[in-house]
């Protein structure tokens, strides 16, 4: 396939490896019924490049006609496709995949042109995952089973599943594909339709994702909204159409869309924030362990996870000898230029998020008896003069700590030395959220002790990966409701369980 730039000559089924030239093509489109349509009222908002802060594109400013046009389309199909045989939508869906998958390097550079996450350690692992999420539910549409039901001699009583109708999804700009991909998958296998409202922070590469999709999907099954939460977010969920919400962002929006999906009486799944603790202990394996910290507070993504282990709790004999292993870790990893391959560490992703970061910086440096190192380097090239900040690892901060108890979402991370296993497990639960947690240890009754007293969704020993398709994501406590990923939260989350009784006496 040709590699060819210029704007007017992009469909779906070029490549387009210039991410520029991509993020221009897209620029100021949904996607709805099948084809990118530019809004109702013609206004478009910039998208900028938080490495450069230079203008890269302009984004649909998605407004309530948009969000009813969307609605009415995607209910207009969502008879047809949910007559498909459920096998026939899988193999829709694993199509998809499949172009995807001969798409995943222009999706990563216009994901990191246009998030600042870096090409290599970040962009290229969230493209592929996208391909792999939707290949695992592609090949689930034969598992939408029911069951039978003992009831009486002659009378036949079964279960059978139902799509919920149009499903209204609202992803945020973190990891926009992967979390995109984990709500319309199963919904789609599952024969509902799907509108999504991007984050207004990244609305190229999941529209993109939309355009390619549109190739092997009909017209309405899936479409895409770009615009600001009030304007456009708040019809979506509102929508008398809309029979099923998935949210996933802060806890505020989260308790907004389960206010309005409570109105409608209609489903709704949150996947919301985290203060994800590891507790360390001393016997732990101590290199895996130092390097299973930096991934488990994703310090490549600029800390933008919920799932970041944001709170490090290590039994005081390794307390110090670990602080310095992790920090010198961090100081070899490279900040730059989130499309050159040498980059490890990009950028956060606005003004906005970054002002609430460096408060947060701000805040730790200035608590007496705290330290915050400063790790890595600022990036030499004048030009990345965007949303770089220093990785940061405070020690000495009280437990009441805002940097303890909130969600930064930044390359922010507290390390508290414990002297016990009681004491580490009680501050570990002490926080409104449940997300995520880890245990590094090899005392395995320990580690199976903590595992089971940790609240948390997850909880994993000796290892910190990030999500997979097959496995139930998704918090207790102010982290959410609902699970994501998994064959389980496909039916739980994406059909209704209907009773069929036939009485043949
Ligand atoms: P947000 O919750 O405001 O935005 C997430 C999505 O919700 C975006 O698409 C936004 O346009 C939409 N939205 C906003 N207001 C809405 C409304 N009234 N009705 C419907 N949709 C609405 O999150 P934001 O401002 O991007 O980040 C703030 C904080 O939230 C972060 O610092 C982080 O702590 C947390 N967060 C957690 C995420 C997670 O993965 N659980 C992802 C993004 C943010
Ligand atoms: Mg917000």
């Amino acid at each position: 396939m040709p590699n060819d730039t210029t704007a007017d000559a992009i469909t779906a089924d070029t490549i387009v490896l210039d991410p520029h030239a991509l993020a221009r093509a897209l620029s100021g489109q949904h996607f709805i019924g099948g084809k990118l349509t530019p809004s109702s009222s013609g206004r478009t908002f910039a998208v900028v490049n938080p490495a450069t802060l230079a203008p890269i594109a302009t984004a649909a400013d998605g407004d309530a006609t948009d969000v009813d046009l969307a609605v009415r389309d995607a209910d207009a199909a969502q008879r047809a496709w949910a007559r498909t045989p459920a096998r026939k939508r899988g193999e829709a869906v694993a199509a998809c995949a499949a172009i995807i998958a001969d798409h995943v390097e222009e999706i990563a550079r216009l994901i990191a042109l246009e998030t600042g996450k870096a090409l290599r350690t970040e962009s290229r692992v969230e493209a592929n995952t996208v391909a792999d999420v939707l290949r695992f539910y592609g090949g689930l549409g034969g598992e939408l089973k029911g069951e039978s039901v003992p009831f009486a001699p002659d009378v036949l009583s079964v279960t059978v599943r139902e799509p919920l109708g149009v499903v209204g999804a609202i992803i945020p700009w973190n990891v926009p594909l992967l979390l995109m991909a984990l709500k319309i998958a199963p919904a789609l296998v599952a024969g509902n339709t799907v509108v999504v409202k991007s984050a207004e922070e990244a609305p190229l590469a999941v529209l993109r994702i939309c355009q390619l999709m549109g190739r092997v999907l009909p017209p309405g099954c899936f479409n895409i909204l770009s615009g600001f939460g009030p304007e456009c977010g708040a019809p979506l969920v509102e929508h008398p159409l809309v029979r099923k919400l998935t949210f996933t962002g802060s806890v505020p929006v989260g308790r907004i869309v389960s206010v309005a999906a409570a109105k409608k009486l209609i489903p709704v799944t949150l996947e919301l924030g985290g203060k994800s603790p590891m507790l360390i202990f001393a016997d732990c394996d101590f290199e895996k362990t130092v390097a299973g910290a930096l991934t488990s507070m994703r310090f490549t993504r600029q800390g933008q996870s919920c799932t970041a282990a944001s709170r490090i709790y290590v039994e005081r004999p390794i307390f110090d000898r670990f602080v310095a292993a992790m920090a010198e870790r961090v100081d070899a990893m490279v900040m730059g230029d989130p499309l050159d391959e040498a980059t490890d560490i990009g950028t956060i992703i606005s003004k906005e998020q970054m002002d609430r970061v460096q408060g947060f910086i701000t805040e730790g440096l200035a608590t007496p008896g705290a330290t915050g190192r400063a790790c890595s380097a600022m990036p030499k090239d004048a030009a990345l003069a965007g949303y770089f900040i220093r990785p940061h690892i405070f020690t000495g901060l009280p437990a009441n700590s805002r940097l303890i108890t909130e969600e930064i979402f930044g390359t922010v991370t507290v390390v508290l030395p414990f002297d016990d296993a009681e004491q580490a497990l009680a501050a570990a639960n002490d926080s409104e959220y449940g997300l995520a947690a880890s245990v590094w240890t090899n005392d395995l009754k320990r580690a199976m002790s903590l595992a089971h007293r940790l609240e948390a969704g997850l909880v994993q020993v000796n290892q910190n990966l990030v999500v997979q398709a097959n496995l139930s994501y998704g918090g207790v406590k102010s982290s959410g409701l609902g699970k994501e990923a998994s064959l389980e939260s496909m039916l739980e989350h994406f059909t209704h369980k209907k009773t069929i009784m036939v009485n043949y006496a």
